[in-house]
């Protein structure tokens, strides 16, 4: 089986599929999570605190990074194994087949632009919440608890161009996921003319809906300075530390 996966390229197809799909369940989980911040910021950093540095929340870290990297090196693969047996033809081929959308012939690059953004998301909420209570201690850089979620929406999203670099982060990805999601079913054998259609329909309504909700967070807390002010109303410890980080330029 190990040598199914890992020698044809089927397999690793296979592999890129799998873990895609469990990834697009990730970001849907993710994404429902989030818009809890439009709701109730207290509901919010709840669900940040079971996700804190918990044993299951850690393990649940652990594998998603080992899915994200999984994903990452057999793309490469596929695309260094693609390239090799193309030989000399690989220049013929560059004029646009029809029907044949820019995502599917993009879907590395795509891919580079959504772990960058996915490093820098990372670098905003992981490290300043899951990661300094890891290291046992109880405030980031901000002052902010590190199961504060809510106020480190608010103050990531009170920059203009935080805003700018997710919007443009979101936008690649959802372009790698309406093929990304399609491709998956292909893989498993379920393209037939009349499933092809549907779920190429099906793939646009998931990742859209995924990115709309992302970008409902992003835009809801930069338009609207009631999402922040309403986070540091009703949450004791972000209170201290809005006067001096992220309350700046907000009128109370
Ligand atoms: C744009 C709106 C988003 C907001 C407000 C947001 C918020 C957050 C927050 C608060 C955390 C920290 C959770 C914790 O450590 O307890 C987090 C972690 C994370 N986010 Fe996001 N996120 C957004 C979009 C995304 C997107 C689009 C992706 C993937 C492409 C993503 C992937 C991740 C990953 C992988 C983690 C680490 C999860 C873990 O520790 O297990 N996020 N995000």
């Amino acid at each position: 089986m190990s040598c199914f996966l890992l020698n044809s390229s089927l397999g690793k197809k296979l592999v890129m599929s799998i873990t895609g799909c469990a990834l697009v369940l990730f970001l849907l989980f993710h994404m429902a999570m989030n818009l809890v911040a439009l709701v109730s910021p207290e509901d919010y950093n709840s669900v940040c605190r079971f996700l804190g540095a918990n044993w299951y929340a850690v393990v649940a870290t652990v594998g998603l990074a080992a899915l994200v990297v999984l994903h990452f090196v057999f793309a490469l693969i596929l695309t260094w194994n693609n390239y090799r047996a193309r030989g000399t033809q690989r220049y013929a081929v560059t004029v646009n087949e029809p029907g044949v959308e820019w995502a599917s012939k993009n879907m590395l690059l795509l891919g580079f632009i959504v772990v960058l953004g996915l490093g820098l998301h990372l670098c905003h909420f992981w490290s300043k919440m899951m990661f300094v209570e890891l290291m046992g201690q109880h405030q980031n850089s901000l002052g902010y608890k590190p199961t504060n979620g809510v106020a480190l929406i608010a103050f990531t999203f009170k920059q203009w161009y935080n805003v700018v670099l997710y919007l443009v982060w979101l936008a690649a990805l959802w372009l790698h996921l309406n093929h990304g999601v399609w491709s998956m079913f292909q893989t498993a054998g379920w393209a037939n003319d009349i499933w092809y259609p549907r779920l190429k329909c099906g793939a646009k309504i998931v990742s859209t809906l995924i990115i709309l909700g992302f970008a409902a967070v992003v835009i809801a807390y930069y338009v609207c300075p009631c999402y922040a002010e309403a986070a540091f109303e009703t949450l004791g410890d972000a209170a201290e530390a809005c006067t001096e980080a992220c309350c700046a330029g907000h009128a109370h």
